[in-house]
């Protein structure tokens, strides 16, 4: 591969030496339309350092781009930031060719390296806040534990204001473009938005406490270099604002109606409901989950304040389409919600009551109870759905007040 791949210098040390990988659909439950890249970084400094690898069939990419630069056998030291395998995968044949003197993680990472590939202790357990010399220029780690593993560290090049952030202000993007000022900014939005909802929103607490043991060190950092995406270099603040307010998960006007419908019943009642929200001054977003992936209607619940669900019944059940649905979103521990549940039936009617207490179970607060009609809706039942809509309009509007949206 050498001379094929090339790396791209993002400092006057540090050059980018990941992959891009243009056709992944699909990470563990999470739709990626538009790929995404696995962000490996050369640190060029007396002790040449390599800050986390690729996804495993993307090793002679990176290895390529390493070449391009340096020998591989001229890395002294290699820092496993997070073993998930899309950042480790490639970690034992480095290991083989380029032979580092040491390999850094956190004590989790070491134990999760070691669950992976067998690594027999060779990888060196690093502490909160320790410091390791290359010579010319320092690396600090720092512990961000359960963000998003239990083994996830950050680690700072103070004395240039450079910070590797592993999965953290990341997102699922694959493009020709490094950096994220060189990308359209409401694309970034859209995809850091939902990569926080679908990968961090679970652990928006321990965003807000990292967030705030990091004030300071923050307000130095002139760069950040995650994992995933583009790369933070011209104002870094508009990303870590972003993950303030996603942390925060204040709720706003926007109520997200999520349902299935057999023969359209319930298509009518989620329509009826969107009407009397907006009477109510309200912003409603149906999705229907036959037609959306999970992962975005995960996206819009982000900065969403009502969680408004629906589904006929079946076999004495909720639609298949929306068991995925609430589970995947109940995994997401969603805050701050009011809901409700509606739908259809023929005769047994128990899916208003079934979802009704999944909401529950999600700590959602929830409204009244739900709306149920037999067979098609008529005037009457739509009515009861558009009265439940302009409900829970006025009670987002006493939620939220004036506070802008
Ligand atoms: Fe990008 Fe948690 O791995």
């Amino acid at each position: 591969m050498k001379g094929t791949f090339q790396a791209v210098q993002i400092t006057d040390r540090v050059y980018w030496v990941g992959a891009i990988d243009w056709n992944l659909r699909e990470f563990h439950g999470y739709a990626t339309p538009r790929g995404t890249t696995y962000n490996a970084f050369l640190v060029l400094a007396d002790k040449v350092t390599l800050i986390d690898t690729v996804k495993a069939p993307f090793f002679d990419e990176m290895l390529g781009r390493i070449a391009s630069v340096i020998a591989p056998s001229d890395i002294a030291y290699v820092v496993s930031n997070h073993s998930e395998m899309d950042h480790s995968g490639s970690l034992p044949r480095l290991i083989e060719a380029a032979n580092p003197e040491d390999v850094f993680a956190s004590a989790q990472g070491v134990k999760a390296l070691e669950a992976h590939f067998h690594t027999d202790g060779s990888v060196r357990a690093v502490k909160d806040g320790e410091r390791v010399s290359l010579g010319d220029v320092e690396l600090t780690f720092i512990e961000t534990r359960m963000l998003h593993w239990p083994d996830s560290m950050f680690t700072l090049m103070a004395d240039e204001g450079v910070l590797f952030s592993q999965d953290a202000f990341g997102m699922h993007l694959a493009s020709s473009e490094l950096f994220a000022d060189r990308l359209d900014q409401s694309l970034l939005e859209f995809e850091a938005g939902k990569y926080y909802a679908n990968i961090l929103m679970p652990l928006s607490n321990l965003v807000k406490k990292l967030l705030g043991k990091l004030a300071g060190a923050l307000g130095d950092v002139k760069m950040i270099l995650p994992d995933h995406g583009p790369i933070w270099r011209e104002d870094v603040s508009w990303i870590v604002d972003r993950y303030a307010k996603w942390a925060e998960r204040k709720p706003t006007k926007k109520a997200l109606v999520v349902y299935d419908t057999m023969w359209e019943s319930t298509d009518m009642m989620a329509r009826a409901i969107a009407d009397g929200l907006m009477a109510g001054g309200a912003k409603p977003t149906l999705m229907r989950a036959a037609r959306a992936h999970r992962s975005d209607i995960a996206t819009e619940l982000l900065d969403a304040g009502a969680l408004i669900v629906g589904s006929p019944t079946v076999n004495n059940t909720i639609f298949p389409g929306m068991a995925d649905v609430m589970t995947y979103v109940k995994g997401l521990r969603p805050q701050n919600l009011i809901g409700t549940a509606f739908g259809s039936y023929g005769w047994s009617g128990e899916a208003v009551r079934q979802l009704t207490d999944m909401l529950a179970e999600m700590k959602v607060d929830v409204v009244g109870d739900g709306v149920k009609c037999q067979y098609v809706p008529d005037g009457h039942a739509l009515a009861a759905c558009r009265s439940l809509g302009i409900h829970i309009a006025e009670r987002l509007d006493t939620i939220c007040g004036n506070r802008p949206q």
